[in-house]
């Protein structure tokens, strides 16, 4: 088994119906419990990167392997392993669901077709819920809620599947400053007990009081894959472009 780890070698992507890949010719290899930064402008195919790795875009060229599976062969294998906490998500005001109901929902990939949760099930997003601080929640309208405690429900959602990979784009951008700390904890925390967290950010100021890979993206291509201190990725994009949005 190789837990929480992701290799990309010479890889292309593109959107389906499409003929030019989007990212083209990625190479990186990322061992389990790393704490990866995606940074890189609009357009430079971060999401992208995301959506390949988590083995939902047809590979044009190279191979990628998460959490030892071949992403081509084995895409449904691969998001039981990997939460992924998408970019601008909405719910809908009238939704019918609560909070718990949504963060049950992130065991369902792994029970499969028809079964129900169980005890099990209901612990691990009882501790989803409980790390994130949204308990009291738990019986609210999802639709109701901010969109800070919407993308904490979210993030819930995500880890009451016990990912090995924690894939998270812009996850900030609905948060106020304090949120962003409390948040940036828990994904260090998760980090340092082994889940490997990729996030695309543009918020320096939510980072890590440790290590950190940063894979920067420019024009679908890997710009700089360096490894450094969260309080020192801000320069580095820096110094990339000139621009903190490198
Ligand atoms: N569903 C899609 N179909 C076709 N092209 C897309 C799709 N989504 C994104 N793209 C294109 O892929 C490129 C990279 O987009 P994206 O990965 O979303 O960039 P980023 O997340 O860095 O802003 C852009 O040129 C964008 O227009
Ligand atoms: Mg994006």
């Amino acid at each position: 088994m190789t837990p929480g780890t992701i290799d990309l070698a010479g890889v292309s992507t593109a959107y389906e119906g499409s003929d030019l890949p989007v990212i083209r010719g990625i190479s990186f290899s990322v061992a389990a419990g790393e704490f990866v930064v995606v940074g890189g402008p609009n357009g430079a195919g971060k999401t992208t990167l995301l959506e390949t790795i988590n083995g939902m875009l047809p590979i044009t060229h190279g191979r990628a392997t998460v959490c030892g599976l071949d992403v081509a062969a084995s895409g449904t294998g691969v998001r039981t392993k990997v939460g992924y906490v998408i970019q601008n998500f909405a719910f809908d005001p009238l939704a019918p669901f609560t909070v718990g109901n949504v963060v049950i929902m992130g065991r369902y990939g792994i029970l499969g077709y028809g079964r129900q949760p169980g005890e099990e099930d209901h612990r691990m997003a009882e501790e989803a819920m409980r790390l994130l601080g949204i308990e009291d929640l738990a019986d609210r309208s999802i639709g109701k809620l901010s969109g800070g405690q919407q993308q904490k429900v979210l993030i819930a959602h995500n880890l009451a599947k016990k990912p090995e990979i924690l894939l998270l784009d812009e996850p900030f951008s609905n948060l106020d400053l304090f949120t962003r700390s409390f948040v940036c904890d828990i994904l260090t925390g998760i980090a340092d007990a082994g889940c490997t967290v990729v996030m695309v950010s543009h918020a320096f100021d939510a980072l890590p009081d440790r290590e950190v890979r940063i894979l920067a993206m420019k024009d679908g291509m890997l710009s700089l894959d360096a490894r450094c201190r969260g309080d020192e990725v801000e320069e580095k994009i820096r110094n990339l472009s000139g621009s903190v949005h490198a």
